[in-house]
């Protein structure tokens, strides 16, 4: 392997992060408007977590605020065990309104990540075209947006996001907007790319069987100002497909987080279930 000539075995591997009490408020008019209050949360090197909870509780404010797009009041990231501020060389982030730009062809925007970042469009490019069949794009490269099904697009967002070889791939509401069998298959192939490289992945959904299918821990978030209310270790087996969605253990690992979910308060006064922490007041209850 030469030094200039980049391969796909550069983007094994993940790190580990640690969210310690991250809160911000934000200035509107003159009023103050709190959003996260003292977040803590946590992904060992590799791991796979999820974050769900109420929209407009803050969850795209702290991805801003892990890829160093916002500044947090207090608390701090770290990142294998030091402090990642500002902007970080740790994180690929896919915000939640990612666009492709239409006068880009698929190979032109997978690079545009890596270009904006100074590399030159040829080397760029090197780096883009082996992963272009892992991520189901085989005969598309030279193809616009507007020629692409959803699903496509979609994976050419997460391919300009990976392939700029951070080891935390931050993915806010990726799937969203897909219709069910086209999200279910984009799940499904996720959770492969990830068993192959082996990135630290943070997801942001509302939909909680995705969550429970992909994540090794799902955080549930109650409303703004947001804090983690529950913490959900998901104890399914791996690898895990579509069957796992039809198992008791599965039906009673989504009846926690949707109780979670529904009542946040209620939920923590309740007993702990199963895997799950229920925390009140930052601090672990049962
Ligand atoms: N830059 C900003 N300035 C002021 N308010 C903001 C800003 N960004 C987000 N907000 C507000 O913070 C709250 C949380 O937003 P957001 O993080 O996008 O929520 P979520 O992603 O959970 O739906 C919302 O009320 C939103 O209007
Ligand atoms: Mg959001």
């Amino acid at each position: 392997m030469t030094k200039s000539r980049a391969t796909p075995s550069q983007f094994h591997g993940g790190a580990a992060i640690e969210v310690i009490d991250v809160s911000k408020t934000f200035q509107r008019r003159g009023e103050h408007l709190a959003v996260l209050d003292r977040i803590s949360l946590e992904a060992a090197a590799g791991e796979f977590i999820s974050i769900i909870g109420p929209s407009g509780c803050g969850k795209s404010t702290l991805f801003n605020i892990l890829a160093g797009l916002e500044s947090a009041d207090g608390g701090k990231v770290e990142v294998n065990g030091a402090v990642a501020t500002g902007a970080s060389e740790h994180f690929a982030y896919k915000p939640q309104k990612d666009l492709l730009f239409p006068w880009r062809r698929v190979l032109d925007n997978a690079t545009l990540g890596l270009e904006v970042q100074g590399m030159k469009k040829k080397d760029a490019r090197q780096l883009v075209e082996p992963l272009i069949e892992k991520f189901g794009l085989t005969g598309f490269e030279h193809c616009y947006p507007y020629e692409l099904s959803g699903g496509m697009r979609q994976r050419v967002a997460l391919l300009r996001t990976v392939v700029q070889g951070r080891q935390i791939v931050l993915l806010d509401e990726p799937f969203g907007a897909l219709d069910y069998l086209t999200r279910t298959d984009l799940q499904l192939w996720l959770s492969s790319m990830w068993e192959q490289f082996h990135w630290t992945v943070v997801l942001v959904t509302h939909d909680v069987p995705e969550a429970l299918l992909l994540s090794d821990r799902v955080y549930v978030l109650g409303n703004r100002p947001a804090s983690v209310c529950c913490v959900l270790d998901v104890d399914l087996p791996r690898p895990r497909g579509l069957e796992c969605i039809g198992t008791p253990r599965f039906a009673e690992l989504e009846e926690v987080l949707l109780t979670n979910l529904r009542d946040p308060e209620r939920a923590n006064r309740s007993s702990s279930i199963g895997s799950a922490h229920l925390i009140g007041d930052g601090r672990v209850d049962g």
